[in-house]
């Protein structure tokens, strides 16, 4: 693997493989590298989790993360993503981590630097780490993957995290199913659509979404309670969720409007070990490019 920017193009095999490891490191933890590594995390728009859990998963491997705040850096001289990656590059990085509001940001750049390019979240188009860590999450739970039922909630649309997943679910032999509001439905995952309440009776794993009111054109002013109740999980829907079922999130939560606040953390939510096995999944995924980077040297 040269780079880690989507999940569309990714083989069961090698899925699993990640999978596998970064349950296992969960586990067992890994001894650091020994050679020096610099990594470049280059976001550009906001995150708590996936900035703060790829820096822990760099320290834990002993790579150095190189600090980079857009709006302290020369990208308000107007440099460009391309010229600042290529900086990083320049200045000695062995790999870049990049989140951006433009779709394809990641995949340009693997194109054109020389080191390894992971993708953070790209507009509205992939998030493969957190979809890895979802995966994670799902192994730990249910120790397979083929033939589960994994409804994907809520702001399709918008949802990198839900097009990742739906790539990466399909190939892993799951049925993958979808709900949310008519206007969010996204012609580019050719999934059959069900209603919330049909979705918790069915699922083995129900994937909330947050609503991305970011990447919406209009800002829409929602009535949070008749959202709720229409669209998302209410603790009479999450009592009628099979025996097995689990609720995952990829967080911030809007409590109270995807699910029930008093949901976020009862017995059949893993949305805090979700972003616990962040850690892993970022450390299973370094550690392959980097293996792939020392095998061409
Ligand atoms: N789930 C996720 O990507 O969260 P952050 O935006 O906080 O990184």
């Amino acid at each position: 693997m040269k780079h880690f920017v989507t999940m569309k193009d990714q083989s069961e095999e090698i899925i699993l493989q990640l999978v596998k490891r970064a349950d296992q490191i969960s586990q067992k933890g890994i001894p650091p590298l020994e050679k020096q590594y610099f990594a470049a995390n280059l976001f550009f728009e906001p995150s708590t989790r996936t900035k703060m859990s790829f820096i822990v998963a760099e320290r834990r491997l002993g790579i150095e993360p190189l600090d980079f705040m857009a709006e302290t850096s020369s990208v308000l001289k107007g440099e460009s993503i391309y010229d600042t990656a290529k900086t990083f590059e320049s200045i000695g990085a062995n790999f870049i981590v990049i989140r951006h509001t433009q779709e394809n940001v990641a995949s340009q750049l693997a194109r054109s630097l020389n080191i390894p390019v992971i993708n953070a979240g790209d507009g509205t188009g992939e998030h493969p780490t957190q979809c890895l860590l979802d995966l994670v999450t799902i192994y730990q739970e249910l120790q397979q993957f083929k033939g589960l039922k994994i409804v994907i909630a809520g702001d399709i649309k918008h949802s990198r995290v839900a097009r990742s997943n739906a790539f990466a679910l399909s190939t892993l032999g799951c049925e993958v199913l979808l709900t949310g509001k008519e206007e969010w439905r996204d012609d580019r995952l050719p999934y059959r659509y069900v209603t919330m309440d049909e979705a918790v009776e069915i699922a083995d794993v129900l994937m909330l979404l947050r609503i991305q009111h970011e990447r919406h054109d209009q800002h829409m002013v929602l009535d949070q309670e008749s959202y709720l109740n229409k669209y998302g999980l209410t603790i009479d829907r999450e009592a009628r969720m099979k025996d097995h079922a689990v609720i995952l999130h990829p967080a911030p939560v809007n409590r109270g409007v995807e699910i029930d606040s008093s949901l976020v953390e009862c017995s059949r939510s893993r949305i805090f070990k979700q972003m616990q096995n962040g850690v892993a999944a970022r450390m299973a995924v370094i550690e392959s490019l980097i293996e792939d980077v020392q095998k061409v040297q």
